[in-house]
């Protein structure tokens, strides 16, 4: 450690001498490309995981979001990352919907594994878009947990807020300045008590979430004033979703859940039912295998199909990620055609954050490097 500063501070020492600028200066690569550090954060699109914490392997989890691990999603270039807070016996939790369908552990150790990853990474931005349905305290609740993770001291405060698009930092800003992890909160911030937590929506606009349309129509679902639409950063929710009917449940032979309130109750025994289907679809596919059917995804995916398809009320319907449409959804096409279908409501610009299910399917990084000009 003590040996590579020498070598550094002699090679900047080296430089001044030189009266060139210092190697740091000069060769800044910024979120991997050097055309990066001089675009205003609000400038630039960034590959974004969808409740970035819902990873699992096990195609029957059904509430995933990722297969792969939050390390690796970010290995891969994901550098915004969405996820959704619950309360658990008294500790922050990232769960998907409730924590009984997926529990992706505690906010503390989510954010330690972030921390250790910018600390490999320095010269990257990095953004949390998190969602706080519960409207738990910034100052109670979420600071404690940033304050530990050591991450509350790199976190980017704007010298007023709103900003615009527009006026934001420069990426090699806020790496030279160590503040280079912005976050963004739906609800419940209070700016005054903890000002890094910054509201979502004066800031980013959705078009609106949970689509089952693969088309992705856009329009402005949620934003607050007083910017315009044009003055906002905005991010694509580009996850497509199957519907799962709550019909399903009586046909199921699992035990529902207990101990869930309201309306999780229904998702909850729901999902946990489409499970059980799905595990039965699974069956049924291994017996068209066997009859000659053509491919093993094709197989599984029609017997999905069919077990998701026997429900008839659509208003109850209950939404689980379509995994097996990812290939198609995540492809250069697909989110580029949403991106442009958004532009009008920003002025022309894109999208800001491409939001994903699944990242490592489709060419999500490369349609991220295309809309920042590099493709
Ligand atoms: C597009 O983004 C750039 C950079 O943030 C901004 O200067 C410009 O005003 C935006 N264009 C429109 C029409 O909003
Ligand atoms: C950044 O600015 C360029 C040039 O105005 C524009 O084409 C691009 O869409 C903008 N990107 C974002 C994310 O605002």
């Amino acid at each position: 450690m003590f040996l590579i500063q020498t070598i550094l501070s002699t090679l900047s020492l080296v430089s001044l001498a030189f009266g060139r600028p210092t190697l740091e200066q000069r060769d800044l690569v910024c979120n991997g490309r050097a055309e990066l550090c001089d675009r205003s954060y609000g400038n630039v699109t960034f590959l974004t995981s969808h409740d970035s914490f819902a990873y699992s392997t096990n195609p029957l989890e059904l509430a995933r979001t990722q297969s792969l691990d939050l390390t690796a999603q970010m290995n891969l270039g994901v550098r915004a990352l969405q996820a959704q807070s619950h309360m658990k016996d008294g500790v922050l939790h990232f769960c998907h919907t409730s924590c009984l369908l997926f529990d992706g552990g505690s906010v503390l150790s989510y954010l330690q594994t972030v921390k250790r990853f910018m600390d490999s990474h320095p010269n990257d931005v990095f953004t949390f878009i998190f969602t706080n349905p519960e409207r738990l305290s910034p100052k109670n609740i979420w600071d404690p947990v940033f304050q530990q993770s050591g991450l509350a001291s790199m976190a980017y405060v704007p010298p007023r807020r709103p900003l615009k698009a527009s006026e934001w930092p420069t990426l090699r800003q806020l790496i030279q300045t160590g503040k280079r992890l912005v976050v963004f909160m739906d609800y419940g911030t209070n700016t005054a008590d903890v000002s890094y937590i910054l509201p979502e929506f004066d800031h980013i606009w959705e078009p609106p979430f949970s689509s089952t349309d693969p088309s992705f129509p856009c329009r402005v679902d949620r934003m607050n004033g007083p910017l315009s639409s044009q003055d906002h950063m905005f991010m694509i929710n580009h996850n497509l979703n199957a519907r799962v009917f709550p019909s399903l449940r009586a046909r199921s032979p699992l035990p529902a859940p207990t101990a869930a309130p309201g309306w999780f109750d229904d998702l909850a025994s729901a999902i946990h039912n489409a499970g059980g289907m799905i595990n039965s679809g699974i069956q049924q596919a291994g017996s068209m295998i066997q009859s000659g059917a053509s491919s093993v995804g094709g197989a599984i995916h029609s017997a999905i199909s069919s077990a998701i398809n026997q429900g008839q009320d659509a208003a109850n319907s209950v939404l689980v990620p379509d995994y097996l449409s990812t290939p198609t959804t995540n492809s250069m096409r697909s989110i580029l055609a949403d991106s442009n279908g958004c532009a009008p409501f920003s002025g022309g610009n894109a999208t800001n954050f491409v939001m994903l299910d699944f990242v490592e399917v489709g060419e999500g990084m490369r349609a991220v490097d295309r809309l920042n000009g590099f493709l």
